[in-house]
């Protein structure tokens, strides 16, 4: 029975995971090497919670016993020594991940799960240092940013690893309000991030050969495509179209979008010259400060009223 959970790791994953099993009722022991990460994470699932209990999801108080419940640790043993749940949200280096694991492994608990948040790097890979008691008991848990609004969490368990294990999270996440999807086969980027990948090609392609402003591809996903599939099951929207439509449609337009197997030139373009986005002020648009704050707050509501709106989509 999962009742503690170790997050490893408080940076921009990291404070949001903390938080949603905290509102869910779990023991939480938030650990970073960096004392000031911690403080940022309680200072954003403060924000964060702002949002929530404005829009009704939650209670103040529900709100107050999630943040004490979220224990903050520089002491990498103490975090994790009582953890049923361990769940790393790193950075993305392979043996930064490896090191952390094998080190954990003689001090967790031998029931203690330990969870991989990785959005690129193998199960296999991580945990190939691990004994193979460890190993089945390990599974990729991948999020979306900002982690406590976002309802999907896809799960890879490790091959070696039962089923039970697999349900042993699942019930867990159950429990945290998440949508959870079962990776039926190891595979680089899982289902959701190899998607947006794929769309990603194509709006980028769009853009960069001028069939669209900006704000309207943004607008094309947002109120076309991206609007129903936020509300119905994709393959139930094929149906309703016609599969012969789409067959028809399809025969067409793969012949003519995008198949590129090289990054989006004017992607490439930005990140050479150091247009990162909100890191460097400068991305496809301009932030300062106030804009960053604005957007922020926007996105946060946004999502936590789509949050609210997805309880009625059943499927
Ligand atoms: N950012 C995203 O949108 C996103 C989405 C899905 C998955 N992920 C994955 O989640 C993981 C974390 O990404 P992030 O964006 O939160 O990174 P981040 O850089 O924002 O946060 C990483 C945190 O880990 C801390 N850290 C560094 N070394 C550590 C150590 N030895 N022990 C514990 N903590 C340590 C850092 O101080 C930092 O606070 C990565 O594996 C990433 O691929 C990220």
């Amino acid at each position: 029975m999962i009742k503690t959970i170790t997050v490893l790791g408080a940076g921009t994953m990291g404070y949001g995971i903390a938080l949603n099993f905290a509102l869910a009722g779990y023991e939480i022991n938030l650990f970073d090497v960096l004392p000031q990460a911690l403080d940022n994470a309680l200072v954003n699932a403060r924000k964060a919670l702002r949002v929530m209990v404005e829009e009704d999801l939650h209670t103040e108080e529900e709100g107050e016993k999630a943040l004490a419940g979220i224990r903050l640790f520089t002491d990498k043993t103490a975090a994790c020594a009582e953890a049923d749940l361990l769940m790393e949200a790193m950075p993305e280096k392979l043996q930064l991940k490896q090191n952390t694991f094998v080190e954990l492994d003689a001090v967790c608990k031998p029931e203690c799960i330990f969870a991989s948040n990785t959005s690129s790097l193998k199960l296999t890979d991580i945990c190939a240092p691990l004994p193979q008691s460890r190993k089945s008991r390990s599974v990729v848990t991948h999020y979306f940013n900002p982690a406590h609004l976002i309802p999907l969490v896809e799960l890879l368990p490790h091959p070696d690893a039962p089923v039970s294990v697999l349900e042993e999270v699942e019930a867990v996440y159950r429990r945290s309000g998440k949508i959870t999807i079962r990776v039926l086969k190891d595979i680089n980027g899982m289902i959701g991030n190899r998607i947006q990948a794929a769309i990603s090609r194509e709006a980028l392609w769009l853009l960069e050969n001028g069939y669209c402003s900006e704000k309207d591809l943004g607008r094309a996903m947002a109120f076309g495509p991206c609007f129903r599939y936020a509300t119905t099951d994709y393959l139930e929207i094929l149906d309703m179209g016609g599969l012969d439509v789409w067959n028809a449609v399809l025969n067409l337009l793969y012949k003519d979008i995008n198949n590129s197997t090289d990054v989006s030139a004017l992607l490439k373009s930005k990140a050479a010259a150091g247009e990162h986005g909100w890191k460097t002020g400068r991305g496809f648009y301009s932030y300062d400060e106030q804009t960053k704050a604005q957007v922020m707050e926007r996105f946060l509501l946004n999502l936590t009223r789509q949050l609210k709106a997805s309880e009625d989509y059943a499927f």
